[in-house]
Formats: C-alpha cells, structure tokens, sequence
C-alpha cells in the first residue's frame, strides 16, 4: 500500500513514522508513505497556502490553487507509477467519523492520498473536485488534520499482511473481524500472582473451545458495558 500525505507541517511526520511498528513497516516495504509540502505547490515567493474566508469571519481558508495542484501531481505520480487513480482523503471534523469498517474499506486501496486540513478549513470547490472521503477521528476539534492522518496510517498499517508479528492478533481485538465488532476482554500475561490478583482459572485450562468461549462471554459483557450501541444488530449472523 502506497500512502501520500499532504501537509503544510512536513515535520510533525518524522517522528512518529520512523520510529513505530509503521516505521518498521515502511523500511520492509510492506507499506510506503511520503510525506509532501502543500507549500511548494504555493505561486507566489511568499509561497502562501491560505486567505480569508469570503462573507468575512475569523481564521483562514486554505486556498484550491495549491492543493489542486498538489493532489493533481500526485495523482499523476501514482498513475505513472501503478496506472491506478488513488483514493484522496481529506482529515476534517466535518467528515465522517473513523471506525474499524472504514480503515478496512481503505485498505482495498493500492494508494492513497490524505490531505491535511487546516485553519478554519478548505475551499470548498478543493473539496468538491478532488476529495473522495472526508474523515474525522473524533467529535473534537484539533489544531489541525496531521494527528488524525497520524492515526489513519496507523490503523491501515497494522491491517496490511506482514506489518504485525502476530497474524491472529488484528483480527481477535476489538472491532476486528474475530470478534463481530465487539470490544476487546480482558487479557493477562506472567505472573500467574501478581499482588494477590490472579486471571480467571479457565485461561489455564488448557481448553481451547472454552478459552474462546470466555473471551467472546467476557466481549459481549464489556461491550454491554462500556458500548451498548455496538451491540444494536449484534450478532449480524
Ligand atoms: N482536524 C481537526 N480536528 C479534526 C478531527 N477531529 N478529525 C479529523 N480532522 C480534524
């Protein structure tokens, strides 16, 4: 999987995506991520991105011109490079909210472009032309769309085959395909004791049918728990 971010803060990229199970995953190649400037996409020497918002109001607007030509370059790069149009993906907290569903709908992608929104917004007619999902992380607003493009990458590295250790381990946890969209029980590891506090004796048993019994028991209940409205329509089967 290819993935192209477009961002005016270049920088807050290095971090986070050298060090990582995502970085790991980008020097194996199982996924590749570029990170590109919306500045040098800018015209004029002051390379500027964003206006005013027309109709007056406080902020600014990233303007179309650099973005268009950005993600119109992009585009090209992985038409000649794979001959197949990527998705684009603009972060904002006007899209629609992130779940496990969608991460995975993306992955059947061979690319992606994901733009970073910014300021009070983006042009529209940017949006309009050249975005195929809006995508919000959460009913919160952040100072800008680089930590949720942060976090999309993240999810969609860990679905690609090869990029975590255990195959089973993406699947099992909460929202995967293992578990029907449920949360997550409880997990233990060694000491067996630890402070007086042991796992449930069915962990030890030795029984699969029964361990899987017990976590899919414990799933329902915490979901019931913490996510009733995760359980509307379960199970789909
Ligand atoms: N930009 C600012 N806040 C955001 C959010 N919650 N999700 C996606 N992009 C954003």
């Amino acid at each position: 999987m290819r993935i192209r971010i477009l961002t005016l803060f270049p920088e807050m990229f290095e971090g986070p995506f050298k060090a990582s199970i995502v970085g790991r995953a980008a020097e194996r190649g199982l996924v590749e991520i570029t990170v590109h400037n919306v500045r040098d996409y800018a015209h004029d020497r002051h390379r500027t991105v964003d206006d005013t918002p027309y109709g007056g109001g406080p902020g600014m607007v990233m303007m179309a011109q650099p973005l268009f030509e950005a993600v119109e370059d992009l585009v090209a790069r992985e038409l000649s490079q794979a001959g197949e149009r990527p998705k684009v993906i603009l972060t904002t907290p006007q899209g629609r909210l992130l779940d496990q569903g969608m991460v995975r709908e993306f992955t059947s992608h061979k690319a992606l472009i994901i733009v970073c929104g910014h300021y009070e917004g983006v042009d529209e007619r940017f949006i309009k032309s050249c975005v195929d999902h809006e995508v919000s992380i959460g009913d919160y607003v952040l100072t800008g769309g680089e930590l949720p493009a942060m976090v999309l990458v993240d999810a969609l590295a860990r679905l690609v085959p090869g990029v975590l250790g255990d195959a089973a381990s993406a699947t099992r946890e909460s929202f995967g395909p293992g578990l029907d969209g449920l949360l997550q029980g409880p997990v233990y590891t060694r000491p067996a004791e630890f402070r007086g506090m042991k796992p449930p004796d069915v962990l030890f048993s030795g029984d699969h049918a029964k361990v899987t019994e017990w976590r899919r028991k414990t799933a329902v209940d915490r979901t019931g728990q913490r996510r009733p409205d995760l359980l509307k329509g379960w199970p789909s089967t």
